[in-house]
């Protein structure tokens, strides 16, 4: 088989995978979108592009630092619709590396809705939200005011995919992300928000103060109380600040029991 022959069948192979569904695939540490534009790239044609999206020109490919932003309105769609959506997400350079989309955890009727920054090597790996050191943790916080993630905590976060190496999420990817989040706030409609950490905390209070002065109060995102508090990995640093957090937890176990 002539090299020419071997990359039109891998780009056919790879054509197939995407037609089937499948999001991302690895080869030799190249996702689907890399290995189709090496192969298009090598036969001078357009690089096929997200489901649903135009196809793209191949000097916009080039020169594009990521897959081109998918334009599809969320606020129009379901719960399964958004989450579908979410794990074929090509709108930002997370996707890339990703081994999973983490949309959530816990029910999706509980009167809490707790949502924490983005995922760690942990959660890439198995697509759940916090699973690793500090999900034990914030198991252990809800259990001390009696909530329980299966049943009373509905989970998730800003950011849906693994920023790399735990690097801290970047203004446009939680821009082009947290249109998800809105979307599953309005869907799950919960009765009151917990906003674990400072860029969940920024985002939903809108403010830009530190954590340590935004938190100790009720805050409202689109009429839901919302109360904000120190992230269970910074607790885990930070033992000075396990009283504060104590204080936290009790002012949510208030909101909910006076609701
Ligand atoms: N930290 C987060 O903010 N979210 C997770 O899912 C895991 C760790």
């Amino acid at each position: 088989m002539t090299e020419k022959d071997r990359s039109e069948e891998v780009a056919r192979f790879l054509r197939q995978r995407e037609e089937l569904g499948a999001g991302d695939l690895f080869m030799d540490g190249l996702t689907r979108d890399e290995a189709l534009a090496l192969v298009a790239h090598r036969r001078g044609a357009a690089v096929p592009t997200n489901r649903g999206a135009e196809q793209a020109t191949s000097t916009e490919t080039e020169t594009a630092p990521f897959p081109t932003p998918d334009t599809l309105d969320l606020s129009a769609l379901d719960y399964d619709a958004l989450r579908q959506a979410a794990m074929g997400c090509q709108r930002c350079r997370l996707a890339r590396e990703r081994c999973n989309v983490v949309f959530s955890d816990g029910n999706p009727t509980a009167r809490l809705m707790v949502v924490g920054e983005a995922p760690g090597a942990n959660e890439d790996r198995t697509g759940v939200p916090f699973v690793g050191q500090a999900g034990k943790l914030l198991d252990l916080m809800l259990a001390s005011i009696d909530l329980s993630r299966r049943d009373s905590v509905y989970i998730c976060n800003v950011i849906k995919c693994r920023p790399p190496g735990n690097r801290d999420p970047m203004q446009d990817e939680i821009e082009l992300c947290s249109p998800y989040l809105k979307r599953q706030i309005e869907l799950v409609a919960p009765e009151v928000i917990l906003a674990v950490g400072t860029f969940s905390a920024k985002l939903l209070t809108g403010a830009t103060k530190p954590l340590g002065r935004l938190r100790g109060k009720i805050y409202s995102y689109e009429g839901v109380p919302l109360i904000v508090t120190y992230h269970p990995a910074a607790l885990l640093r930070n033992r000075g600040w396990t009283r504060p957090a104590w204080d936290d937890l009790q002012l949510l176990r208030q909101v909910l029991d006076d609701r």
